[in-house]
């Protein structure tokens, strides 16, 4: 049962299915009109925000979807609230801040993101913020090339200890990694795991899959899910089938 910030953002099955909308604005469009009165939350990364911008938001948003902007910021504190502010602003409900930027740059998102009106002038209160521990493309290796010498794993550990202390709502992070942050965030974080394939689809150039109910199984609050709905002939049946399936996992 999810409770906080991440109950705050819909706990019916269809509200845990984020589409990831990787693709030009006029597809972007089309997909959201065949989503529209189904799905309830999209995400727009950064392919599809530095070509179409905040307009793209403000359109979902006026369709009636929840948009989770996933622009995993990451820069001194003071433009990083800045960045958080401007998101508010234009009425993103959810998004991402690298957690390896620090508590302070952390805590800096959380104020832009609160900043006076900003969020509930476009019709929500605080948007969540959630922080990216490592990218699920970094092995350990990787890591030791920029200077860090624990495993992925313990860095994992380390930097969900560091969003859990500056207060952010929850994480994004690999499937296989959703049981450990529940039980180190507790039940009000929110989980957001993308990498979710359902049985028997492509993995395309995702390494590390899960099913949607092994996910929310997991203690996943939220499944990311781009081109298995997406790059579908009918992208709402697709829909429709991880979300029965994660209704049947809840
Ligand atoms: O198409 P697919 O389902 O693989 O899309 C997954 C989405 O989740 C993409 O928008 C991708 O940027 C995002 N993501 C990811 N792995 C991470 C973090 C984010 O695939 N570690």
């Amino acid at each position: 049962m999810l409770e906080g910030a991440a109950a705050a953002l819909g706990t019916a099955p269809a509200d845990r299915v984020i589409v990831a909308l990787d693709c030009s604005e006029d597809e972007a469009y089309a997909l959201a009109d065949r989503l529209a009165g189904t799905a309830t939350f999209l995400k727009v990364g950064m392919t599809l925000y530095y070509s179409a911008g905040p307009l793209v938001v403000r359109r979902l948003r006026e369709q009636g979807f929840k948009v989770f902007v996933d622009l995993k910021l990451h820069d001194i504190p003071h433009q990083v609230e800045g960045a958080a502010r401007s998101l508010a602003q234009v009425g993103a409900e959810l998004m991402t801040v690298h957690a390896s930027g620090g508590a302070e740059m952390m805590r800096a998102a959380l104020a832009g993101a609160s900043a006076g009106d900003a969020g509930r002038r476009a019709g929500v209160d605080r948007p969540a913020v959630i922080g990216v521990t490592v990218l699920t493309s970094m092995s350990d290796q990787d890591l030791a090339s920029v200077g860090v010498s624990r495993t992925a794993a313990e860095q994992v550990r380390s930097l969900a200890g560091l969003v859990g202390g500056a207060g952010l709502d929850g994480v994004v992070c690999s499937p296989r990694e959703a049981s450990l942050m529940r039980r180190a965030l507790g039940p009000g974080a929110l989980v957001v795991t993308p990498g979710v394939r359902p049985a028997g689809s492509a993995s395309d150039d995702q390494q590390r899959v899960a099913t949607p109910a092994k996910a929310i199984g997991d203690g996943a609050s939220h499944l990311v899910v781009g081109r298995p709905i997406t790059r579908s002939a009918d992208p709402l049946s697709a829909f429709n089938a991880i979300v029965e399936e994660v209704a049947s996992a809840l």
